[in-house]
């Protein structure tokens, strides 16, 4: 079977009131953790590759991964490029065989990004991709995604309308106060998601996909493992589980999660090491690393995304 779009996914996920994961790949052991899981619990899959991402492990040796990953489970997966900046590296992505592409155009105007993102989709659609745009700044600081907690905002439900008909594109991300990383909250703060805003805009797109980023929990299970084996994570928070389930019962059909899986595997890396100081084959904390992946997604299938059996 080839890579699917997430057209269906979502279908099936809003009318179900579950939400697929969306996990962010970059190397073989988090291609196999999470594809063992979702084979394991018959999860429908997205894989998604950041710019980053794609720029570390390089398209072709990805693309044959996630095929490796297809063949073995039989799952149906879409290949999401995460944070598309411009129409080039969308393009390359669609050229390449991606199913999905997001066209992050949330820095700019409202004008130029329903302009960025109205070109990305004409060229999607026409080659059988599907395109998600973003609308309100999600904070946080990755690789290639940096936005400052003042620069971030919350999407404006009276833009969404205008947004989706003037760009056609098929699932939207909004900014309702999550955030990338696993520093998500200051200590003390209590965790919140506005909700209501996630209301609005559904109200506004009766049976449209939302797109939820920068959603990991931040497992404090892994964190502790990190932290009791040379690791120094202090006052790591991230959205909680029941918010998460609670937004996939709403419009959210798709939820991103890289954070959680960084943690997991470096869990299993430092936990390895530390109890072995004289190893030195990779497969050895590489193996431990790639279980607590697979324990990691199995649990957000089962427990966070409802997505179980739905393959
Ligand atoms: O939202 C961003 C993703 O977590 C990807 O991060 O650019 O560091 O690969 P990255
Ligand atoms: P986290 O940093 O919360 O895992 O978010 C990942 C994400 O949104 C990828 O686009
Ligand atoms: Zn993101």
């Amino acid at each position: 079977m080839p890579f699917v779009t997430t057209t269906g996914m979502f279908q099936s996920a809003y009318a179900g009131a579950y939400a697929i994961g969306a996990f962010n790949v970059n190397n073989m052991e988090l291609i196999q953790g999470i594809a063992d899981a979702a084979a394991e619990t018959r999860a429908p899959l997205i894989l998604q590759v950041s710019a980053g991402a794609r720029k570390y492990a390089r398209h072709e040796y990805l693309m044959k991964l996630i095929e490796a990953a297809e063949a073995d489970t039989g799952l149906p997966i879409a290949v999401h490029l995460d944070h598309g900046e411009d129409f080039e590296i969308c393009k390359a992505c669609i050229d390449g065989g991606f199913t999905s592409v997001m066209i992050d155009g949330s820095k700019h105007t409202f004008a130029e990004n329903v302009r960025i993102t109205r070109e990305v989709t004409e060229y999607a659609h026409a080659h059988g991709v599907v395109v998600e745009g973003e609308l309100g700044r999600i904070a946080g600081i990755e690789d290639d995604v940096n936005v400052s907690d003042e620069d971030a905002g919350y999407t404006m439900p009276d833009e969404v309308e205008e947004f989706v008909t003037k760009t056609g594109v098929d699932s939207l991300a909004i900014s309702i106060g999550t955030n990338h990383g696993a520093f998500k909250f200051k200590p003390g703060q209590t965790p919140r998601l506005r909700f209501d805003i996630l209301d609005e805009v559904s109200a506004r797109l009766p049976g449209f996909p939302i797109v939820l980023h920068g959603a990991s929990s931040v497992v404090p299970k892994y964190v502790e493992i990190i932290n009791k084996n040379g690791g120094a994570i202090a006052d790591a928070v991230g959205i909680p589980e029941d918010m998460l389930r609670e937004a996939a019962r709403r419009a959210v059909c798709k939820i991103n999660i890289d954070t959680d899986l960084r943690l997991a595997m470096t869990a299993g890396v430092r936990e390895t090491l530390n109890n072995s100081p004289a190893e030195f084959d990779p497969r050895k904390y590489l193996a431990p690393a790639r279980d607590y992946v697979r324990a990691l997604v199995r649990d957000k299938i089962v427990n966070v995304l409802g997505c179980d059996g739905k393959a």
